[in-house]
């Protein structure tokens, strides 16, 4: 049996599970294979600075790790070599810093733009590389489930169930802005676990007219609160956009929607915007479980010298397919689909 020593990285917003892929990896490579594993700092960052920055990770390093949060390697979403922090093309310096540490080959645990930058190290200097997909949003399209996506709609379900309370409490109308970029995977899934009264989504661009006639109908039913999900990508049908927040590319729409529905209909509005709760925090029971499958199906794909693949659930198994899958196949939420068909079903408007 081959000794493979390997690098191993984390790249891109972090997502609950991160932790608990390497310990998968690091246990079965290292603990049981007898590999040697060295963590690359920050992403591609420690193989780009000088000093290099790695870890030699051995067996006692995945103490605690299932359940911990974010990732010990740390991370970053400003790292391309290609395009590095305003210094230009640095990526020669990749292939020369895993010949200097005797890699023979890469693990990235990213989501689309990570593993766009594993793959073209690939193609331009012949890096092998093993992908395994990571985002919150759940928009990797290769991959039925990306881990920390359950954990992100867990989070977002709870803040719902206490924002109920309050809104009905005080007759309110709350909007809740949860994360998912272009897609609105989280909104939709946590909106349907957390009963909200309208959900609006990126794939689905509202009329506010539609929304403001929900909160009304509620209230001639004897409701007098409403709670509306609101993805951060989600946009209003008429074109009105949200005020752009210095340094903040996405988010604000959950305002906007706030001051439509005030200048439509007399009501007390309220918008929490969830933000990096959702990000941060322990792994949920699923998202451990989908960590340890993909870090220990990595170590698969290296053992059989598939370079170039990324780990993936599909229809319940975990496989490799070629990393290209993974990138410019983005999933949105199918305005057709029988999520979106249930929702209508239990009487959720989407504002279309
Ligand atoms: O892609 C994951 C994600 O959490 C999105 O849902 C969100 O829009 C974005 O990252 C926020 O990224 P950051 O705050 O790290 O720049």
């Amino acid at each position: 049996m081959a000794l493979h020593r390997v690098g191993i990285l984390t790249g891109g917003g972090d997502a609950p599970g991160l932790n608990a892929v390497l310990r998968g990896f690091i246990k079965r490579a290292v603990g049981q294979l007898h590999w040697q594993v060295v963590g690359v700092e920050d992403s591609f960052d420690g193989l780009l600075e000088d000093p290099i920055r790695v870890i030699e990770l051995t067996a006692p390093r995945c103490r605690g790790l299932l359940a911990r949060g974010g990732t010990f390697l740390g991370t970053t979403n400003r790292g391309d070599p290609f395009d590095y922090r305003g210094q230009g093309d640095l990526s020669h310096r990749v292939p020369r810093a895993m010949d200097e540490l005797g890699l023979e080959g890469l693990v990235v645990i990213g989501g689309d733009g990570t593993q766009a930058i594993g793959w073209r190290l690939m193609q331009e200097y012949g890096v092998p590389v093993v992908g395994v997909p990571k985002t919150i949003d759940n928009d990797l399209s290769a991959t039925d489930r990306t881990f920390g996506f359950q954990s992100a709609v867990e989070v977002a379900t709870e803040a719902l169930d206490r924002l109920h309370t309050t809104a009905e409490s005080h007759d309110r109308v709350i909007l809740l802005e949860v994360m998912g970029r272009d897609a609105g995977h989280i909104a939709l899934h946590a909106g349907l676990a957390g009963g909200a009264d309208c959900i609006v989504i990126p794939e689905l661009p509202y009329d506010p007219d539609r929304i403001c006639a929900k909160v009304m109908r509620r209230r001639s039913h004897g409701r007098a609160f409403t709670i509306i999900m609101v993805a951060e990508g989600a946009r209003c049908a008429n074109g009105e956009v949200p005020e752009k927040s210095p340094g903040l590319s996405i988010g604000g729409v959950s305002l906007l929607l706030a001051r439509q529905i005030k200048a439509r209909i007399e009501a007390d509005v309220r918008v929490t915007v969830l933000g990096h709760l959702q990000r941060g925090g322990s792994p949920c029971a699923y998202d451990r479980l989908l960590s340890t499958r993909y870090g220990v199906a990595a170590v698969d794909l290296v053992e059989q010298d598939r370079w170039g693949e990324i780990v993936v659930l599909r229809n319940g198994s975990i496989i490799g397919v070629p990393i290209t899958e993974a990138i410019n196949t983005y999933r949105t939420v199918d305005p057709n689909g029988e999520l979106v068909r249930t929702a209508r079903a239990v009487g959720v408007e989407f504002g279309v």
